[in-house]
């Protein structure tokens, strides 16, 4: 029996597809890299917007058509629940069951339709789930859910609210992971400065950061995504004082505008948020900011977008995710708000951050023509280029051979662009 397990969204979808694997592999089941090849395909899905929703239907079609076993888990199962039977799904899976998905496998081969939602997640055996899709670099959630409940965002409902993993099992599960070669790792939340918040005990991400750059093997640490009034400056002082953590934060505003954010439920005002950053920026000089901005929210006026371009331009993000709204069904923002933005609005304010930020992009990335960076390289890419990141996560392109992958080399950046930095290894 071959099982495909393919995975959209983010990474907290990648490592639960980890998950998965080794449950299913514990079974007896083979998990394999081919989708042909396979007999059952498990989508592990993302519905954070339209596009990605309309994405994971189309394929649950594609897959019907070649006649495979089709099993779904990650935030859509959630969302779309027994309905996915509907579609000729043959078993879900919620985001909190996957130690169950051999049972749901068994079942659907004996075609049995089979959706679990239980809450497993104390259950789930890290420390022995050891094979992650990279050699040297591996994510780990810490906390799962979310509960700010910003209006338009359907991941409390799909993740459930916060549960932090306990500090002691982070850090076996990382000292276990050393063992297989891990040397860089990847903390993981929807609200990852939540973290400990919910255990009572003093946990806190700032504490498990300075626990796990006390590890020898590991190089890299680095989190994600931050939420404003949950981030902490212990944390920037960590990042100060350890070598390790990248410097690099993800702190997502999603609007320049008061009006706005506070429609959003984001408990915080422009004022706070870029208070917050002037002191990170005090604290760690060479900090990388990075954020995430919606376009488009309902009610956002041509002036409610202006604070969003002056923020940009004030601010100058190292990176920017940016998102045109997209209604999700049971958000508040659907029931209650209406999405009253036109289309070609909607498209032509994010067209213009766009711009923007690729002049930001370059102008910010003129700052290391010359330089010498330490980088670890990541991978091959199809240009003939190598890739890797340097501490503060920018990506930079380098010619090199794969023996090197996950060691740390030298790269004097010797040509920039809006995108990628390219150099020459010197070291
Ligand atoms: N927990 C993180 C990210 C959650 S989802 C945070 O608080 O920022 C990732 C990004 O998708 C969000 O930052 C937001 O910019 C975007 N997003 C979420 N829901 C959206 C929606 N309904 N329409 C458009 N973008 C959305
Ligand atoms: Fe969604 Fe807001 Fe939670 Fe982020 S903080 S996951 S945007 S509800
Ligand atoms: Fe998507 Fe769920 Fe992640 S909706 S972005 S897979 S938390």
């Amino acid at each position: 029996m071959k099982i495909y397990i393919k995975t959209f969204g983010c990474q907290m979808n990648e490592n639960d597809s980890e998950v998965a694997q080794y449950y299913l592999e514990q079974d007896g089941f083979e998990v394999i890299d081919n989708e042909d090849e396979a007999d059952v395909v498990i989508l592990n899905t993302c519905v954070v917007r339209k596009k990605a929703e309309d994405k994971f239907f189309s394929t649950i079609g594609e897959l019907r058509k070649k006649n495979k076993k089709v099993g779904i888990m990650g935030c859509g199962a959630e969302k779309e629940r027994e309905n996915l039977f509907r579609r000729g799904v043959n078993f879900v899976i919620g985001t909190r069951a996957i130690p169950r998905i051999s049972e749901a496998v068994e079942l659907s081969l004996k075609n049995k339709k089979v959706a679990f939602f239980d809450d497993l997640l104390d259950q789930i055996d890290y420390k022995n789930i050891l094979r992650r899709s990279s050699k040297y670099h591996a994510w780990i959630t810490i906390i799962y859910g979310c509960n700010r409940f910003c209006t338009y965002c359907i991941v409390p409902y799909t993740r459930g609210r916060e549960k932090s993993r306990k500090m002691s099992e982070i850090l076996e599960e990382i000292n276990n992971l050393t063992k297989k070669g891990i040397k860089e790792i990847t903390f993981l939340g929807q609200n990852v400065d939540a973290y400990g918040k919910d255990l009572n005990d003093g946990t806190s991400l700032a504490k498990l950061l300075h626990e796990t750059s006390k590890i020898d093997e590991i190089e890299r640490i680095w989190f994600l995504t931050s939420y404003p009034t949950d981030f902490s400056l212990e944390i920037a002082y960590e990042i100060a004082n350890s070598p390790k953590i990248g410097r690099n934060i993800h702190l997502p505003v999603q609007h320049g505008s008061n009006k706005i954010l506070k429609k959003m439920n984001r408990r915080y005002t422009i004022e706070e948020y870029k208070e917050l950053i002037k002191k990170i920026r005090e604290i760690v000089p060479d900090a990388s900011i990075t954020s995430d901005i919606i376009v488009g929210f309902p009610d956002e006026t041509e002036e409610d977008f202006e604070d969003t371009v002056k923020l940009v331009r004030e601010i100058e993000f190292e990176r920017l995710n940016l998102a045109i709204y997209s209604p999700r069904e049971g958000t508040i923002a659907w029931k209650y708000f209406e999405d009253n933005v036109p289309r070609i609005v909607k498209t032509r304010r994010m067209a213009y951050i766009l711009n923007l930020q690729k002049e930001i992009n370059r102008k910010l990335n003129e700052k290391y023509l010359g330089k010498e960076v330490e980088v670890i390289v990541e991978s091959e890419g199809k240009t003939g280029y190598f890739y890797g990141r340097d501490i503060r996560n920018k990506i930079i392109a380098f010619k090199a051979s794969p023996d090197l992958i996950g060691k740390k080399v030298i790269v004097k950046v010797n040509k920039i662009t809006a995108g990628p930095l390219y150099g020459e290894i010197i070291k």
